[in-house]
C-alpha cells in the first residue's frame, strides 16, 4: 500500500512503528520535516489536514483557480480567492460563477457556510496555511515564455507568507520555473529555507474545459517538491481531497510532464492536419482513414483534423518547452514544426473556403460567409487562441462579409475593437449566407437544419455526419462524399484533439436528394441586411479594470482577440 493510501491515523502509527526502529540519530527527524513551524505550534500538518482547520488561498481564479477553490472547499478547507480582476472577484462575491461547469448554487451554498471568500488584497496570505498559484502564462510578443504574472503573484505574496506554509505553483510553465521564480525569490526575500521554513511544490492542473467525464476530482494529480519533505507536505494535502495524487522525484519531472502531454497531442494533431490537404487531393476520406485506423486495438491513437488549434494549452505549452530545450543548447524540431503545420490550418480553410465559392460563381471578395462557432473547442465559450478567430480575420481580410454565431459565445473584442455580436443560429441566416463554415461542432447548432437552408456548407469539424445533403464539404473529404457517417457513431476517447471524438462503422444513413434549393431562394431575401452590428466603442462599458466591454458578459468581452493571441496580424493557428 502507498504511503498515499494510508488515512492519517494509520500513517501516524507508521510513522510511530518507524520512528522506533530507527537509529538513535535519526530518531525524531521525520517528524519534525512533517511539522511545519506553524504560528499555531499545537497543531501538525497532518491535524489540519485531518480536522480541516488548514486555509488556504488560490491566487487566480479563471478557468484552473475557480474549480480547484470550489473543490477545495467542497471537501471542507476554508478558502479565499485572490484575483486581480476586480469584476471577477465582486461577481464570485455575489455567488455569480463566471466559469461553465460551476454552478451558482455551488458558489452560493460555499459562501454561506463562510468556506469560500475572495478578495484582491494580498494581505489575506497572512491566514493561509498553503497558496495555490493559478495565473495565466501566456507568451510574450516575440513568442516566448511570459512568466510575468507567476512573478507577480510570487511577489505579491512573499510579504505576507507564514512561517510554515506551503507553496505550491499549477500555472503550465517551463522546467526550472519554480526553483528560479517560487522557491528562490521567496528564499530571497524572507532568509528561510524550503523544506525547512517553508514549503514549496509544483503540480499541474489538467483541467479538460468541458468534459463530462474528468474534473478536478478524479483526473491524477501529478506533484514535485523542493525537497522531500515539500512534496509530502504536498502528497498529503492534495490526498486529501482528491482520488489519486501522483508523486514525482521533483518539480522540473512535474513541469515537464505537464508540457509533455500538451506536446504529445500537439505534434499528433499536426500529423494529421499535415495529412488532411494531401487526402483531399488525393480524393481520399481522411475521416474514413482516422475511422478504419481506430480499429485497431493497440498501439494507435485516434486524433482529428481540425481548423486549427486552440485554448490555453495546446497552442503554447509546447513552445514553453522547445524555449527551455533552446536555452540548454537542445533543439525540439518536431515542436516547430508541429506548431507550424498547426497555425497553417487557419489558412487552408480560407483557401478552400474561397475556392468552394469561386466553383459556384462567387468571389470571395462580398461574400456572406457565417462562421457557426467561435470558442476553440465544442461546447465551452472560450475564445483564447481560438482558430475561428484567424479564419474570421483572414475572410475579413479578403473581403468578405463576415458574421459568426455561438451559443455559448455572445460577443468578442475585433482588432479594431469593436464588438461583435453572436447572430441567432436560425433558418434566416443560413439562407442569408452565401456559405457556412463550421468552425466549432457545438451541440446546439441543428446541422440538419443548417444543412437544409444554407447554400453551401464547408464543415472543419465533420459535425454534419449524419445529415442529408450534397451542398455540405467537409475538411479532408473529396467534394460531395456520403455524409453517412452519423455524428453520434463516433466513441469518445480521452484523447480528443480537435474536438472531435472517435468513431465507429455504424450507422450509414442513406442521402436524400437535397430539398433545400427552393427554400433558400425563398428565404434569402427575409434575413435584413447584415452588416455588421458592432457595438460601437462609444456605447462600450467599462468594468472595474478600466477594461471595456460592451453590453454583454464581462467574461466574454475580456476575450480581446489582441490579447488573446499574444501579437496581431499573424496567422495564429490552433485546434
Ligand atoms: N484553461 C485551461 O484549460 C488550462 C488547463 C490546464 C492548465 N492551465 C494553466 O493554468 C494556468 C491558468 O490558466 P487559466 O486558464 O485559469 O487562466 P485564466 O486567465 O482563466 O485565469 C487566470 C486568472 O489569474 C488572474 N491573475 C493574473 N495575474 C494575477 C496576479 N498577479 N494575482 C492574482 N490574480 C492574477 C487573472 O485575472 C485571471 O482571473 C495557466 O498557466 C494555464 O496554462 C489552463
Amino acid at each position: 500500500m502507498s504511503e498515499n493510501s494510508l488515512n492519517p491515523e494509520e500513517k501516524g502509527q507508521e510513522e510511530k512503528e518507524k520512528q522506533a526502529h530507527a537509529p538513535a540519530e535519526y530518531r525524531g527527524r521525520k517528524e519534525q520535516r512533517l511539522k511545519p513551524l506553524y504560528p499555531k505550534p499545537q497543531q501538525t500538518t497532518l491535524q489540519c489536514i485531518h480536522d480541516r482547520s488548514l486555509k488556504a488561498v488560490v491566487i487566480g481564479l479563471g478557468y484552473v483557480g475557480l474549480p480547484m477553490a470550489v473543490e477545495m472547499a467542497q471537501s471542507g478547507y476554508r478558502v479565499h480567492g485572490i484575483d486581480i480582476d476586480a469584476g471577477k472577484v465582486a461577481k464570485l462575491r455575489a455567488g455569480h460563477s463566471y466559469i461553465i461547469g460551476i454552478e451558482d448554487e455551488v458558489l452560493q451554498t460555499l459562501l454561506e457556510a463562510n468556506l469560500l471568500t475572495a478578495g484582491t488584497d494580498y494581505a489575506a496570505v497572512a491566514d493561509a496555511d498553503v497558496i495555490v498559484i493559478c495565473v495565466p502564462t501566456p507568451l510574450t510578443n516575440a513568442h516566448q515564455p511570459d512568466i510575468s504574472y507567476i512573478s507577480s503573484a510570487v511577489g505579491g505574496m512573499t510579504p505576507y507568507l507564514q512561517l510554515g506554509s506551503l507553496v505550491i505553483l499549477e500555472s503550465t510553465t517551463y522546467p526550472g520555473t519554480t526553483e528560479e521564480h517560487v522557491k528562490q525569490p521567496v528564499e530571497a526575500a524572507r532568509g528561510w529555507t524550503a523544506g525547512e521554513h517553508f514549503y514549496v511544490c509544483y503540480s499541474p492542473e489538467r483541467v479538460d474545459p468541458g468534459s463530462v467525464h474528468y474534473g478536478v476530482k478524479n483526473t491524477p494529480k501529478i506533484i514535485g517538491g523542493s525537497t522531500p519533505a515539500c512534496l509530502s507536505y504536498g502528497t498529503q494535502f492534495y490526498g486529501s481531497f482528491l482520488n489519486e495524487v501522483v508523486p514525482v522525484s521533483s518539480t522540473t519531472v512535474a513541469e515537464t510532464a505537464k508540457l509533455f502531454e500538451n506536446t504529445f497531442r500537439s505534434v499528433n494533431i499536426a500529423l494529421v492536419n499535415e495529412l488532411t490537404p494531401a487526402c483531399e487531393q488525393m480524393g481520399v476520406d481522411i475521416w474514413e482513414v482516422l475511422q478504419a485506423a481506430a480499429t485497431k486495438p493497440f498501439g494507435y491513437m485516434p486524433f482529428y483534423p481540425g481548423p486549427g488549434i486552440g485554448g490555453h494549452c495546446i497552442p503554447i505549452d509546447p513552445i514553453y518547452l522547445s524555449w527551455a530545450a533552446n536555452r540548454q543548447g537542445s533543439e525540439l524540431r518536431f515542436i516547430e514544426l508541429a506548431d507550424a503545420t498547426n497555425r497553417q490550418m487557419p489558412q487552408h480553410v480560407v483557401q478552400r473556403a474561397a475556392a468552394l465559392l469561386e466553383q459556384r460563381g462567387h468571389s470571395i471578395r462580398g461574400a456572406r460567409v457565417v462562421l457557426a462557432g467561435m470558442a476553440y473547442k465544442k461546447d465551452i465559450d472560450d475564445l483564447r487562441e481560438s482558430p475561428a478567430l484567424d479564419v474570421f480575420r483572414l475572410l475579413s481580410a479578403a473581403g468578405a462579409d463576415v458574421v459568426f454565431t455561438d451559443p455559448m459565445v455572445p460577443v468578442f473584442r475585433q482588432d479594431d475593437g469593436s464588438m461583435l455580436q453572436s447572430r441567432p443560429a436560425s433558418p434566416e441566416l443560413w439562407t442569408w449566407a452565401d456559405l457556412v463554415i463550421i468552425t466549432t461542432d457545438h451541440t446546439a447548432f441543428d446541422y440538419q437544419e443548417m444543412a437544409d437552408h444554407a447554400p453551401l456548407i464547408f464543415d472543419t469539424r465533420n459535425a454534419t455526419a449524419g445529415c442529408r445533403g450534397d451542398n455540405i464539404v467537409v475538411l479532408g473529404q473529396p467534394e460531395r462524399q456520403d455524409r453517412g457517417t452519423k455524428k453520434e457513431d463516433f466513441q469518445n476517447t480521452e484523447h480528443e484533439a480537435a474536438g472531435l471524438e472517435g468513431h465507429n462503422n455504424s450507422g450509414q444513413v442513406t442521402r436524400e436528394g437535397d430539398s433545400a434549393g427552393s427554400d433558400v431562394k425563398g428565404q434569402r431575401e427575409k434575413y435584413p441586411d447584415t452588416k455588421h452590428e458592432c457595438v460601437p466603442s462609444g456605447e462600450s462599458s467599462e468594468n472595474e479594470n478600466g477594461e471595456s466591454y460592451g453590453s454583454q458578459d464581462a467574461a466574454w468581452a475580456d476575450q480581446d482577440v489582441k490579447k488573446m493571441h499574444g501579437k496581431t496580424g499573424d496567422n495564429y493557428g490552433e485546434s
